[in-house]
């Protein structure tokens, strides 16, 4: 199987093609810092070929939910550094998914209390985890101003750097699933009238500015992007996602970035389009909006040349050995839904191996 082959080029280097996917999975504390039970979580699934970390908030005003980590702070980061020492001790790697939430957030469910802030002023009605254990109502962002725009960059820069000294092996841009760069990417919502909005070429301009700002901050080869085009979740909308993901492909692809992770859907063949405009490793994730990605699935990716590696999310929060799994064909576990979010071990760092579940009986 090619998935279970090395990869290797002249920026990475990985045991086998199988990526974890970032998943955000709400057991952190208050502050936004990971617990022991995070390590314990990454470091069972540290024989994935790379690990992208949950989405993690640069900064407070960026924090999406109650209970996402962040790393603004040395607290932030000298809890994320005994997480990648756990996955390191046991010979994995990860990345650090930079989630900014834009207008994605509610000031009750923010450690600031701040209220969220993105392209421009238009409802979000998704509702998100609150502190108290409740949902938020739909809210209203406020539009970013060129100071607030300054300062998300600013923050994603500094935010880099902190998951360097956490000891992560690089970053992951969120740029998809309706987080802030998608956001301005978006058709509806982003309305604006200036520099950031209207044409292709302004759109973008947020993106890629968070983008030559972390790869300034920790090198281009520890930078990587997710993006999702034309994935309606949350709410977004992208009418003909085609030319501008076209383009911004081909900026990223100047820039040598250490890889670009792409999500597929029905409504737009990202995989196809894109491929042959990105020059550097690309992650597939096929499972968006479906059935979760299986290794066949994942493996017809590989050969078709569509990708160099695939993500998997869902498969490996019951499964942390989805590796094993894949190599000898084990029926994989079945994710206690009711457990997905919470703020215990419990439907988290407690899915046994294998061999443990099978000598357990
Ligand atoms: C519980 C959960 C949390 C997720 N959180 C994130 C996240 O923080 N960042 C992100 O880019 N995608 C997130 N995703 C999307 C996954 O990374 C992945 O793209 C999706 O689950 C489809 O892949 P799969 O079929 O292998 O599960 C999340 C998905 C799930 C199920």
């Amino acid at each position: 199987m090619l998935l279970l082959t090395e990869y290797r080029n002249h920026l990475i280097d990985l045991p086998n093609r199988i990526v974890m996917s970032p998943m955000t999975r709400l057991r952190s504390l208050p502050d936004g810092s990971p617990t022991s039970d995070v390590a314990d979580y990454y470091a069972q699934r540290a024989t994935a070929g790379l690990i992208v970390s949950e989405g993690i908030w640069p900064h407070s005003t960026g924090q999406s939910e109650a209970w996402v980590p962040g790393l603004q702070t040395p607290a932030h980061v000298e809890a994320w550094r005994r997480v990648t020492e756990a996955v390191h001790d046991r010979g994995g790697r990860i990345f650090a998914q930079l989630m900014h939430g834009g207008r994605k957030g509610h000031p009750l469910a923010r450690i600031d209390g701040s209220w969220p802030a993105g392209p421009s002023a238009v409802l979000d009605d998704d509702r998100v985890h609150l502190i108290d254990g409740g949902k938020g109502d739909p809210i209203t962002p406020a539009a970013l101003d060129h100071a607030g725009i300054a300062a998300v960059v600013r923050q994603h820069a500094v935010a880099a750097r902190n998951a360097m000294d956490a000891g992560f092996d690089g970053v992951e841009i969120h740029g998809a699933n309706s987080y802030l760069a998608h956001q301005f990417l978006a058709d509806n919502t982003n309305l604006r009238d200036d520099e950031y909005g209207g044409s292709i070429d302004n759109r973008m301009r947020l993106p890629l500015a968070v983008v030559d700002a972390v790869a300034e901050a920790i090198g281009s080869r520890r930078t990587a992007i997710r993006l999702s085009p034309g994935n309606p979740q949350f709410g977004m909308v992208e009418a003909n996602p085609a030319p501008l993901y076209r383009a911004l492909v081909a900026e990223l692809d100047q820039r040598d970035l250490v890889y670009l992770h792409l999500t597929d859907n029905d409504r737009y063949p990202a995989l196809r389009d894109l491929r042959p405009r990105w020059h550097g490793t690309l992650i597939a994730n096929i499972g968006e909006n479906g059935e979760p990605t299986t290794a066949a699935g994942a493996e017809q990716v590989l050969q078709s040349g569509l990708a160099d590696l695939v993500s998997f999310g869902r498969s490996f929060i019951a499964n942390p050995d989805l590796v094993h799994r894949i190599r000898y064909d084990v029926p994989l576990a079945p994710i206690r839904e009711e457990s997905l979010y919470g703020r215990t071990a419990e439907g988290y760092s407690d899915y046994p191996a294998w061999t443990a579940a099978a000598i357990s009986g």
